[in-house]
């Protein structure tokens, strides 16, 4: 069995999706209790409900290290919601939730790395929505900037794909040796 950790995995989206397609995958979701609540209901509902697992905990305090041993860590537009120093230490600890060959897999739609003009004005423009209407806090990252923070964290890019769905990068980040 392949151990996921979904962080931030909301209602589940990502974790039935991966459930589904693959049945030798089993995932555990860090969010908020209700949000878990919701993503073990939709997990009864597709079937897959003995393959998911929930931990809910304040993802914003530093000193609470992730449950360990797994295979890969995954964050989809979820980096986006913070500033740098919790990126940080969110990838600090997603390093430290991994078994020795896991992986990081970050998602998300870097203003640097569309293929139109338009849709970097686009993402650009919804960091002022983010500070003024949001949290305060969330802002849509250059590619660059978010290779800093995964350098910082103590890990390195393995790999990179760019335009996926509208726009989104994949990267998969490694532990430094
Ligand atoms: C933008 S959503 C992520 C969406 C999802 N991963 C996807 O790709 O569809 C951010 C998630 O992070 C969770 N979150 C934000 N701040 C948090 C915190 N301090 N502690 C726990 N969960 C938090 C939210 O509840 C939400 O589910």
């Amino acid at each position: 069995m392949k151990k996921l950790l979904d962080v931030g995995g909301n209602t589940g989206k990502w974790t039935l999706a991966i459930t589904q397609a693959s049945p030798e995958t089993e995932v555990t979701i860090l969010d908020h209790q209700p949000q878990i609540d919701e993503a073990f209901k939709a997990a009864e509902k597709a079937g897959v409900k003995e393959r998911v697992h929930g931990v809910a905990m304040n993802l914003l305090d530093h000193s609470k290290a992730f449950p360990k041993g797994f295979d890969v860590v995954w964050m989809s537009q979820f980096l986006d919601c913070f500033p740098p120093k919790d990126i940080i230490s969110l990838l600090k600890r997603a390093k430290n939730a991994l078994n020795e060959n896991g992986r990081v897999y970050i998602i998300e739609p870097y203003w640097d790395r569309q293929q139109h003009e338009i849709g970097a004005y686009v993402l650009i423009n919804t960091s002022p929505y983010f500070t003024a209407l949001a949290n305060g806090t969330s802002k849509m990252y250059s590619a660059k900037d978010m290779h800093e923070y995964i350098e910082a964290a103590g890990l390195e890019v393995d790999e990179e794909i760019d335009n996926l769905g509208f726009g989104h990068t994949m990267t998969v980040c490694r532990q430094k040796p």
